[in-house]
């Protein structure tokens, strides 16, 4: 089953993170005329060196980082590694797997794969991926855990693998429906000092692909989100592929929907060559859906355009996906929200800045070979005196995608209808169509291509922005490599950081640079003692990493990275299972803090108010993790990270 499970899971890598992106957009040097480039450059020299030159004087005093107080881990590349390694002086436990109760009423989980859907509704998703925690007002011992479920492993599921050439059984199906979305668990700290779950806890819920609800903002009832099963254009069922997240100051968790478009499949080609919104986004047009053929038992994921039926059936449904989704989590009664001024593409995460003034920006990346960076700037302000009232704060605003110019400087491209060329005359309709294609609008703005944008992440002090280009191994003629992605055969990928002009969340222009080169030393050498290729190279300053992926700042500003790589791979090889590390933004020292089970990617990153607890979440586990015992299903686990001494993580 093991075997049928890591199978599973690289079919869908394979396509996760196919290039769709037709655009030739150039280098920006290209683009700008050398005023220009002038203008920009003068205008941004004085901030860049103001924020840049600290990083870059400190560069490479390794292992003097005031911030790093631990001792690295070694890789860890037994085929068999089956367990979760940290650092000396802290301990590891599994706290939260896939299956666990979570609604009153939910079984527990049954090692034979036997719970039914509706069990499934009320146990825990799988595929554990972002994770944020919320504290009770005023209280530092006990909160709210949330975290996403981004897909599922069928034979894992249900025994069985998919049979392409039959309609999938409807219960099987619904069992994965039930499987996805997010989990919200309280928990507090117990009198013995460790965190654990409060299980009858009123505010436990899950959310799934079934779960109603509302969309909001420019879409909201729009045609063009009308299906047969909804005319409204107002209530959609469900999330999925929620991969990382977003948290608001008014205490809302931000759910992003990521690689939808493998649900989905519209088989009349012409209408699919046609149709932008599709086409653009990697919609199946033969044989079945790419992940898991669930439109062969449930309609609604089937978009060919049916002119039988009302709205053409289910061929908006597609529409209704790819958006930030806002979960109260101290609301179990509380609908979610589909936000859709965000723009719709295939989005990673939400990260927020704020800034002194109440002004906000949400940074995402949109993971494809050759795809965009993005903010969407809230056109209010957060007022702290009154946050209720921000509730809709998210329904009116600006979305930018980012152009990152030769010289460091950067510019942020508003999609917004009638600027930026974005007109009826190029395609885009209204406001509402460049949303709804937010991709094709970025095309034609002239943003840059990147190496898969994964997280951003925002340190709490500078607003420094970091973001996560995993890696990228097709850029071809389409997409030449430039200064910000820099290899062509990019096995190993890069962080880039950023900083907006003033420190100003809704600034227009930035300064960026790369933070790292992941990859192997310079110089380095194969097994067979052959030079690694300079592509394989990289610049980091301290303990190897491959495929950055997840992003997060702790309270005290250290930079915390987690890897998504094949492990089994031949060029990963010296960089054991994936991993959870820690940089030092100002020396740019690496260290790594964690080491995950064979075949896992680590993901999803939360602490307690006082940073003393940190929860991670290990996700599609190839080994019997946490079982350790080779023979039970593997379950992704969200595990508790605590210092021996009882210290804050990563001092
Ligand atoms: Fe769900 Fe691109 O990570
Ligand atoms: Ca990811
Ligand atoms: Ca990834």
């Amino acid at each position: 089953m093991n075997q049928d499970h890591q199978q599973f899971h690289a079919s869908l890598e394979a396509h996760d993170d196919v290039a769709i992106n037709p655009s030739t957009n150039p280098a920006l040097s290209d683009l700008l005329s050398p005023a220009r480039r002038n203008v920009l450059k003068g205008g941004l020299t004085l901030a860049a060196l103001g924020f840049f030159a600290g990083g870059i004087s400190a560069c490479r005093s390794a292992g003097a980082s005031p911030l790093l107080g631990f001792k690295g881990v070694p890789v860890q590349i037994d085929p068999q590694f089956d367990r979760v390694l940290v650092a000396e002086g802290y301990r590891a436990t599994p706290f939260f797997s896939w299956g666990d109760p979570v609604e009153a009423g939910a079984p527990q989980w049954s090692p034979d794969a036997s719970d039914d859907w509706l069990a499934q509704l009320k146990q825990a998703g799988d595929n554990h991926d972002g994770m944020d925690f919320f504290a009770f007002d005023g209280e530092t011992d006990r909160g709210l855990l949330v975290m996403n479920h981004e897909y599922v492993n069928p034979p894992l599921h249900s025994g069985n693998r998919i049979d392409q050439s039959k309609p999938r059984p409807l219960s099987e199906v619904r069992k994965e429906q039930a499987a996805h979305g997010v989990s919200v668990i309280e928990v507090k700290k117990a009198a013995d000092g460790q965190w654990q779950r409060v299980m009858d806890s009123p505010y436990n819920r899950r959310i799934s692909a079934l779960t109603a609800m509302r969309i909001a903002g420019p879409l909201a009832g729009h045609e063009l989100l009308q299906t047969v099963a909804d005319p409204s254009g107002l209530e959609v069922l469900g999330t999925i592929n929620n991969c990382a997240t977003g948290i608001t100051p008014w205490g809302t968790f931000l759910t992003c929907e990521e690689n939808w478009h493998n649900y989905f499949i519209n088989h009349d080609q012409a209408d699919y060559a046609s149709r932008v919104s599709h086409k653009r986004y990697g919609l199946a047009k033969e044989g079945t859906s790419k992940n898991y053929a669930w439109e062969t038992a449930d309609p609604r994921f089937d978009a060919t355009p049916d002119p039988q039926q009302a709205h053409g059936g289910y061929v908006n449904e597609p529409h209704r996906f790819g958006w930030v989704v806002e979960i109260d989590p101290f609301d179990p009664q509380a609908q979610p929200v589909k936000r859709t001024a965000f723009g719709r593409f295939g989005r990673e995460c939400a990260a927020l800045s704020l800034g002194d003034d109440g002004r906000m920006a949400f940074y995402s990346g949109d993971d494809a070979r050759g795809e965009y960076v993005y903010k969407f700037v809230p056109s209010g302000r957060f007022d702290a005196a009154n946050p209720k009232a921000s509730r809709d704060l998210l329904d009116q605003g600006t979305l930018y995608v980012a152009r990152f110019d030769a010289d460091g400087s950067g510019q942020w491209l508003a999609l917004v209808h009638g600027q930026n060329g974005l007109t009826a005359a190029s395609g885009f309709a209204s406001q509402a169509e460049v949303l709804l294609n937010a991709r094709a609008a970025a095309d034609l703005v002239g943003a840059t291509p990147m190496d898969r944008p994964e997280w951003a992440a925002v340190h709490p002090a500078s607003r420094e922005v970091y973001v996560a280009l995993t890696n990228n191994d097709g850029r071809g003629d389409k997409q030449p490599t430039d200064k910000a992605n820099p290899r062509p055969q990019n096995l190993h990928g890069q962080i880039l950081r950023f900083k907006e002009q003033g420190a100003d969340p809704s600034a227009e222009t930035f300064s960026w640079e790369l933070f790292l080169l992941a990859g192997e030393q310079k110089g380095a050498r194969d097994a067979n003692g052959n030079a690694v290729p300079a592509n394989l190279t990289g610049t980091i300053n301290g303990d190897l990493f491959s495929s950055p992926d997840g992003l997060a700042f702790d309270s005290h500003g250290r930079l915390w990275i987690q890897t998504d790589y094949g492990d089994d791979e031949a060029a990963m090889q010296t960089m054991g299972c994936n991993q959870l590390l820690c940089a030092d933004p100002s020396t740019r020292e690496v260290r790594r803090f964690l080491v995950g089970p064979r075949g896992c990617e680590i993901t999803g990153l939360a602490w307690s108010p006082d940073g003393k607890a940190m929860w991670a979440n290990v996700q599609h586990p190839g080994i019997s993790y946490p079982a350790g015992d080779g023979q039970t299903r593997p379950r992704s686990t969200t595990v508790l990270i605590t210092k021996n001494d009882g210290g804050v993580i990563g001092s």
